[in-house]
């Protein structure tokens, strides 16, 4: 039986962090033997906030190294650059003829991405967050009404539907993604149906969040806040040295600790103790956790046992980072190979839509 499809993406926007690597790429690596894996650097997607070019072709290499350090496999898994599938931007094309610019205007990460070009985010809005809804009329005179120098571009507006050929041009199946990334699956399934009701065939195949029987993990910041994220500015990164790390961690928020016993565990110190459950160090994150029923614990002492965790988890990938980026013929070849796969079955893809659409060669 020929395995099941897996893909997803990630856009080029910077190097990745702890939320990136626990949240995703672990699992990514685990995934390879069960399914048919396809990991790929979204840089026609990072086009769509306008990146220094220098800057965009760094990331992408950057990324590429440090999911070949983190154990994907290329000779299992297509790991691939978007813009190396020329197949991806034509199939975007035909796909958009068959989605709306409303239901694309009513997407919560174009709202929001959308506010921040033109300077008017609202106050703790994410992509996760941002509403449509009674607000809808004013934010499309907004948009209509923008000077051309704080314009939205027309890119951010079809973001979804580049998406949606991402998995659709591959059959893919089985999306994993975080949750702030739900809709635009919702999104893309939607397009599947309609592609398919409209020309009466049973082509493209809805995809699914995927989380390989873990439940999703939620990566804590160090700012006893929510989530890692890079916009949040609470990062652990793969690539920081182990004196960055540890300097990060101590410096971590937390309270003034336990009055009374038997307490629940306050929200920053909990953060620190699924940080380290997520170095798979139970009994570590249970000595803690009883220090603090019974009061005894030492914040400084939390911190830098998991300071020491991560470190362990990072120094090997670090290093294989910095050996991968010096040997520019391998990343090539990583690369060349993922696109010959990811290529072979887009390119029979977007034959059989541009068919079955009335794209036909005499
Ligand atoms: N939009 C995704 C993100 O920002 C990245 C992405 C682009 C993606 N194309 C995809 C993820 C296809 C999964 C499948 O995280």
């Amino acid at each position: 039986m020929s395995k099941e499809i897996v893909l997803s993406g990630i856009r080029s926007t910077g190097n990745l962090h702890l939320g990136n690597y626990f949240g995703a790429l672990r699992n990514f690596v685990r995934m390879q033997d069960d399914y048919d894996c396809n990991f790929f650097i979204a840089d026609l997607h990072a086009l769509t906030t306008n990146p220094d070019p220098k800057q965009l072709h760094a990331n992408v290499k950057h990324i590429v190294a440090e999911y070949l350090a983190a154990g994907i496999d290329p000779e299992k898994s297509a790991l691939f650059i978007q813009s190396d599938v020329p197949e991806i931007p034509e199939l975007y094309l035909l796909l958009n003829m068959h989605v709306g610019i409303g239901e694309l205007m009513r997407t919560a990460s174009f709202k929001h991405k959308a506010r921040q070009a033109l300077g008017i985010a609202k106050p703790g809005e994410s992509e996760e967050t941002a509403t449509t809804g009674e607000d809808d009329e004013a934010f499309e005179k907004q948009i209509i009404g923008a000077e051309t120098n704080k314009r939205v571009n027309a890119g951010l507006l079809t973001y979804p539907t580049l998406m949606a050929v991402d998995i659709l041009i591959q059959k893919a199946t089985k999306v994993p993604v975080g949750k702030d990334q739900e809709q635009h699956l919702e999104l893309t399934r939607r397009f599947a149906r309609r592609f398919n009701s409209f020309y009466g065939v049973d082509f493209f195949p809805e995809p699914y969040n995927f989380n390989f029987g873990a439940a999703a993990v939620k990566v804590p910041g160090l700012d006893g806040s929510g989530k890692m994220g890079k916009s949040e500015g609470n990062c652990i990164y793969l690539v920081d040295d182990p004196k960055t790390l540890r300097k990060k961690v101590m410096r971590a928020v937390t309270d003034e600790g336990p009055k009374e016993p038997n307490q629940p565990v306050s929200q920053p110190i909990e953060n620190l103790l699924s940080l380290l459950a997520l170095c798979n160090k139970p009994e570590l994150e249970q000595q803690f956790r009883d220090a603090y029923a019974d009061c005894s614990i030492r914040y400084g002492d939390l911190k830098k046992a998991l300071a020491e965790e991560l470190v362990t988890i990072t120094t090997p990938i670090r290093d294989r980072i910095n050996d991968i980026l010096a040997d520019e013929d391998y990343l090539r070849r990583a690369v060349k190979m993922g696109a010959d796969k990811a290529r072979a079955r887009a390119s029979e893809t977007l034959k059989q839509a541009r068919e079955i659409m009335g794209i036909r060669r005499f």
